[in-house]
């Protein structure tokens, strides 16, 4: 039974060119961006001075992470900007010392986004040894190995809510518990589940998330985010810093630094404020739509895609328990470049990565009669 919800599509001036089911990777601008950014364009012309800083950008950084820690279900004051995804994690990464103990190890997964695999390896320089849960299928990472894997060497255990691969979706609750018994801290990456299903940030306990906005979010590139756990926040010194991360950033203080008692200590220099204005539209309207009914979309469409593909014999790549899965179907193709142009020129829009094929996933403004015609399309194209 479809919903009755307001898909919005008229405010998304992309949805116009075809179908899109790309929100794992570039979500559709919403048309206010445009305003949004005029609006920056226009505060920027007029500032003549430092005011700037004081009338709305120092704010603005502290106000769109206010908005993504409701989105995420965490507290006010529990997330920082971030350049992006990437820089959230290293100053994360930044935070320990593994040459001087013997907590020095990393847990992740084998379904992580390379950044992540990139940035723990660069951490074997400093002293920190990593495991990587593997995947026997490719697909799907089972807890109990995840959890085996947490003791007292273990200083983080850092993985994909939702991974950008498969969509498969871990339990939080099990590793979260495991972690913290071993004195263990653990970090989600959120990106590819953030604005597609309710998180609970502040619930499960969890002591870091990273994720940006340019996916599920409709917010545009350039604005990542981290979230801190409130009652860790001061424990944490990290060595990715700048001065937008001191106490009175604009007294420009001599050394040594004193970090600020809010989450801002893990900002570094000034903020991308244009990335800012960009994704305040897509957050509002998120917000709007709210996550749980774009959840129970999200689910009730990806079923039927899932269906549809087996019906037809195709191989899909995705958990089969909607329990543990994201947003995304993925679909093996023998060529998916080839495939994803030739869907393209029908356009339908999606995208592929190698050894797992198409990904392919419908958002809150999608509608069922474009899921399925671009199922029927695939069909023919098959
Ligand atoms: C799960 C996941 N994590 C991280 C990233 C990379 O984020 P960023 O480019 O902001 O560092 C992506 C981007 O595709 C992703 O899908």
């Amino acid at each position: 039974m479809q919903t009755k919800i307001k898909r919005r599509r008229d405010e998304f001036p992309t949805l116009a060119s075809g179908i899109h089911l790309l929100s794992h990777s570039l979500g559709p601008v919403p048309r206010v961006a445009r305003e949004s950014m005029l609006a920056y364009y226009d505060a920027w012309e007029h500032h003549t001075s430092e005011d700037a800083w004081a009338t709305s950008w120092w704010e603005m950084s502290a106000a769109v992470g206010d908005h993504l820690a409701r989105i995420i279900g965490g507290d006010p004051g529990s997330v920082q900007i971030q350049p992006n995804a990437s820089i959230g994690l290293s100053t994360v990464a930044s935070c320990f010392d593994f040459q001087s103990s013997d907590r020095n190890k990393i847990v992740t997964t084998a379904l992580d986004f390379p950044s992540m695999q990139y940035i723990w390896g660069a951490q074997e320089r400093v002293g920190a040894t990593i495991e990587v849960v593997h995947s026997d299928d490719g697909i799907t990472i089972s807890t109990d190995e995840i959890v085996a894997a947490i003791d007292d060497t273990t200083a983080l255990v850092a993985l994909s809510h939702v991974s950008f691969r498969s969509s498969n979706r871990i339990e939080v609750k099990p590793i979260v518990e495991r972690a913290h018994k071993y004195g263990a801290l653990v970090l989600l990456d959120i990106y590819q589940s953030a604005g597609a299903m309710e998180l609970s940030a502040a619930d499960w306990d969890v002591d870091f998330m990273i994720g940006g906005t340019i996916k599920w979010l409709c917010g545009g590139p350039a604005c990542g985010y981290l979230y801190v756990r409130p009652g860790l926040q001061t424990e944490l010194q990290p060595r990715l810093t700048g001065w937008v991360a001191h106490d009175a950033p604009f007294d420009f203080a001599q050394p040594p630094m004193r970090y600020s008692d809010s989450v801002r200590r893990f900002a570094q220099g000034t903020p991308s404020i244009p990335a800012l204005y960009s994704v305040l539209p897509g957050l509002q309207i998120i917000e709007e739509v709210g996550v749980q009914t774009i959840r129970a979309e999200s689910e009730r469409r990806t079923q039927s895609m899932i269906a549809f593909a087996l019906d037809r014999g195709w191989k899909v790549n995705n958990p089969r328990d909607v329990n543990h899965r994201g947003g995304s179907v993925m679909i093996y193709v023998e060529d998916g470049p080839g495939m994803v142009k030739r869907l393209g020129e029908r356009k339908v829009f999606v995208d592929c990565r190698p050894g797992v094929g198409l990904r392919m996933s419908p958002h809150f403004f999608n509608t069922d009669e474009e899921v399925h015609e671009a199922m029927q399309i695939l069909a023919e194209l098959m």
